[in-house]
């Protein structure tokens, strides 16, 4: 199989940003809280008519423009996400319309905010082959709209965003070189929305005790990604034959900055090594890697020849990184 890579980037962050000042208005906490314990000073939040779907097409148009290519030319749609539009049918079909992606086949993966490592390994072994040659791998969220606003403890933390590649055949010694995933189902509680599903159906009761939204158990989530986040980069690097000291830039999955500090210290590496950005953004879940990847192209941090690892983590539980180079 030809090696498939990224030939297109592009990101949208909705405009209006909610500073840490704005949530001491409306819950029990504080700037220096919210920054001390995760680095976050701010977020955007889409206005309440934009929808998961909005925020992925202008990444995406950006995306398909910056691959020299016409929507037309793309063969799949991948959407990382766990705040669709609706819960069926899949927001990437609507993407994938809005788009004018004619032809084009259009799947969710929901890994929560791993699904970036997931849409992007399914993607790369499509792309380039026959009726798929170019695929559109897009991480979208609207975390705003599923979270408690009563919660502190949970809706400080997270922001909407999206963030899209086009995976095209590239040449030889670039593109995908391999991915690591895990998940373990028996901590599909530790992050989860109770209700909505099957299980609790959307007319049952539970809803005052908001079991319609977003619930995590921050401890238990922090245990497991500062182990989670070493263990996918260091079996990454395995699996390809590199080693850490190899790796340009690490892009990781913008949850806590104190989670990607503690795990780059685990792996004995500088800060400096991980681009953040969680600062102006918040935690946009499987649109995190993608944004902050196109940051880091952006600023000239990464380029062609580089060795890149994207790591994520969460819900799931799921777990798992990608190494390429761009
Ligand atoms: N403002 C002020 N105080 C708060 C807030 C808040 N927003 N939220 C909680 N607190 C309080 C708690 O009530 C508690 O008070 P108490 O001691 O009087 O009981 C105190 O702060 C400490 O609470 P903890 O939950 O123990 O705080 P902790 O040090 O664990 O930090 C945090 C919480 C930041 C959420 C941390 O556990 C964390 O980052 N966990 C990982 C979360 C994560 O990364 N999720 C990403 C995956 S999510 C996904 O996949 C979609």
């Amino acid at each position: 199989m030809a090696p498939a890579g990224i030939v297109g980037l592009g990101a949208y962050l909705p405009p209006k940003v909610m500073k840490n000042q704005d949530w001491e208005e409306l819950v029990d906490t504080s700037d220096d809280w919210i920054k001390t314990k995760t680095g976050i000073e701010e977020r955007r939040i889409a206005d309440p008519d934009v929808c998961t779907s909005d925020l992925a097409v202008i990444a995406s148009k950006q995306a398909i423009a910056a691959a020299r290519l016409s929507p037309t030319d793309i063969g799949m749609v991948i959407l990382a996400t766990s705040s669709p539009d609706v819960p069926l049918s899949s927001t990437a079909g609507i993407i994938q319309h809005k788009l004018g992606c004619a032809g084009a086949a259009a799947f969710d993966i929901n890994a929560v905010c791993a699904g970036w490592v997931q849409a992007i390994d399914v993607g790369a072994r499509f792309a380039g082959t026959e009726g798929y040659r170019n695929v559109l791998v897009v991480g979208a969220e609207v975390y705003s709209r599923i979270l408690n606003w009563e919660d502190r403890s949970t809706c400080v933390l997270f922001g909407d965003g999206a963030g899209a590649v086009v995976l095209s055949e590239v040449g030889s010694g670039r593109g995908l070189l391999g991915s690591w995933m895990m998940s373990d189902g028996a901590g599909s509680g530790v992050i989860e929305v109770p209700a909505g599903g099957v299980r609790t159906p959307i007319h049952s009761s539970g809803f005052e005790e908001g079991d319609q939204y977003f619930q995590m158990d921050g401890r238990a989530v922090w245990s497991f990604a500062v182990e989670a986040f070493p263990q996918a980069v260091r079996e990454v690097l395995s699996k390809i034959g590199r080693e850490l000291s190899e790796v340009d830039l690490i892009i990781p999955h913008q949850a806590n900055l104190r989670i990607i500090e503690a795990s780059m210290e685990e792996l004995g590496l500088p800060i400096e090594k991980a681009y953040t950005n969680i600062q102006k953004y918040g935690n946009t879940a499987g649109a995190s890697v993608p944004i902050a990847l196109f940051e880091a192209v952006d600023k000239g941090l990464i380029g062609e020849g580089d060795l890149v690892v994207t790591v994520a983590f969460g819900g799931g539980l799921t777990w798992g990184a990608n190494a390429f180079i761009l």
